[in-house]
């Protein structure tokens, strides 16, 4: 790729692993795990979603709690898994490979950064979490703007700090609906997609697509 000067990544379900708060407790949940943690995490996007478009906005953690006190009465699960599943929430693990490739970008000269739903004091306990705090120039949160994705003030909100061209991003999600926001606004968009998934129709393809973090060190 020519002409990037930074390299903005989305945080949850791209660098972090939402079903591994579930994960953690499937000895307790049951076999249902999997199918409760993408529900929970379906109704909380939903959640993002609805009050963009009605302008409600309530910060990501208050939409996670919310989407989760559904997502439990539907499945089923004990209310007294509530306190444990959230604070997993606020330290869920990276993808395997993700610390080490962020290292390895972080040798060259390209802006790295974060831009997510997230408040910033979620995201800085999640990349503290990880031990990733030195890794990036900025850690993007939707609060300065106050709608969630993929309205285009979120994505602006790099453009307008490094002053610098759309195209002259390389932005990474595995999130197709983001993907979709991001390349419509001019980003130069990758999917990651891990699970051999079907991409949206929402006229924009993705400028490459790659089925984990590591591969970018080869388009980068
Ligand atoms: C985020 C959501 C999209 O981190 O996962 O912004």
């Amino acid at each position: 790729m020519k002409n990037i000067k930074a390299i903005i990544f989305d945080a949850y379900g791209t660098l972090f692993d939402v079903n591994s708060a579930a994960e953690k407790c499937k000895d307790k949940i049951g076999d249902k795990w999997e199918g409760f943690a993408n529900y929970w995490r379906t109704t909380q996007l939903e959640y993002t979603w609805l009050r963009s478009l009605m302008k409600r906005h309530k910060d990501f953690w208050q939409v996670t709690e919310d989407s989760l006190d559904k997502s439990m009465k539907t499945y089923e699960i004990n209310t007294s898994m509530r306190n444990e599943l959230l604070n997993l929430y606020k330290i869920l693990s990276p993808f395997k490979e993700v610390p080490q490739v962020l290292k390895s970008l972080k040798e060259k000269d390209l802006k790295l950064a974060i831009l997510s739903n997230g408040t910033p004091s979620l995201l800085k306990e999640l990349v503290k979490s990880n031990n990733l705090e030195n890794i990036f120039d900025d850690i993007f949160s939707i609060e300065e703007v106050g709608v969630y994705k993929p309205d285009s003030k979120v994505y602006d909100i790099p453009i307008k700090k490094y002053h610098i061209q759309r195209n002259e991003v390389a932005f990474l999600s595995a999130n197709t609906w983001d993907i979709s926001g991001g390349g419509n606004y001019g980003y130069n968009s990758i999917w990651i997609n891990r699970n051999n998934n079907i991409f949206d129709n929402l006229d924009y393809v993705p400028k490459h697509q790659i089925d984990d973090l590591s591969k970018l060190l080869d388009i980068i």
